[in-house]
């Protein structure tokens, strides 16, 4: 399912578990391309191991390019949940990078540019888009981050695009915002505790920002996870070595 002339873009590859994406990707002798809005940021992160392209997935028109050629997306962006800086207030009564800008229409926007070929689009949404009524959920989308989530899981499954969806719960480890890449590549890149894989939002828990990477690069591989979403958590012992496709396979 993957080979070395694919071309897989990540969105988000600056933060937390974009980082570690574009880390495992690279590991693994894969062509990526590292959508950002600040490319100094990237370049201190990258240096030339990717292709970094500009962009920002509020504004359409930034969109078009980067997807040329593209073979898979993954897309690991997002705001806060709540106000925060990271919401880019123009003026208090205006706020702009805000879950509904990005995680709803913003993953829609990259969805509509995304090539009619492309072999899987992976979207990280977020445990408890299906349970926003209840706690502690009704609380995390006072500010809409789970409407938001749910909006583009929506629009990505009637897209017609072969889409993984992946629903972590409160992500712990990282984000690695002070390392650069090849920190990373050093880094241990195994999470401390078993993965828990589910289906239909049921889980509870954290998920390793780690696991979040792996999950979202293995899944790629296996044909079973197209056109699937699958929660994620970590807990237990964590075997020596974690084999994803027999926990993709409990799904087919
Ligand atoms: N935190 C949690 O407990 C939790 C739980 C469940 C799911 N999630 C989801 O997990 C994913 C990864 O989380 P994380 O904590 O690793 O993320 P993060 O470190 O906050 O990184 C978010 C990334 O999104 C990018 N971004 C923000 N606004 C953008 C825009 N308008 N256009 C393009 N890129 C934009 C940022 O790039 P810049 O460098 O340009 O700012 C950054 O690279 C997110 O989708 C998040 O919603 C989080």
């Amino acid at each position: 399912m993957l080979n070395n002339s694919d071309l897989i873009l990540v969105a988000g590859a600056t933060g937390g578990v974009g980082q570690l994406v574009v880390a495992k990707l690279l590991e693994k002798n894969l062509s990526v391309r590292a959508l950002t809005r600040n490319q100094s940021k990237a370049e201190q992160m990258f240096n030339d191991q990717v292709d970094i392209v500009i962009g920002d997935i509020r504004y359409p028109d930034t969109l078009a390019s980067i997807t040329q050629d593209v073979t898979h997306i993954i897309c690991c962006t997002g705001t806060t949940a709540f106000p925060s800086q990271r919401w880019d207030f123009a003026n208090l009564f205006d706020p702009k990078n805000t879950p509904q800008a990005v995680d709803g229409e913003g993953v829609k926007n990259l969805i509509v540019a995304a090539p009619k070929n492309l072999k899987r689009f992976v979207f990280v949404s977020s445990c408890g888009v299906l349970r926003k009524d209840s706690l502690p959920f009704n609380i995390l989308n006072i500010f809409g981050v789970l409407d938001a989530k749910l909006y583009a899981e929506n629009t990505l499954k009637s897209s017609g695009l072969p889409y993984t969806i992946i629903r972590p719960g409160r992500l712990i480890d990282g984000p690695y915002t002070s390392y650069d890449l090849n920190t990373l590549l050093r880094a241990k890149t195994d999470g401390k505790k078993a993965v828990i894989l589910g289906t239909g939002d049921t889980l509870n828990g954290e998920t390793s920002r780690i696991d979040v990477a792996n999950v979202c690069v293995e899944c790629l591989k296996d044909e079973i996870t197209i056109n699937k979403a699958f929660d994620i958590i970590n807990s237990g012992v964590r075997p020596p070595v974690v084999d994803w496709e027999k926990l993709f396979s409990e799904f087919s």
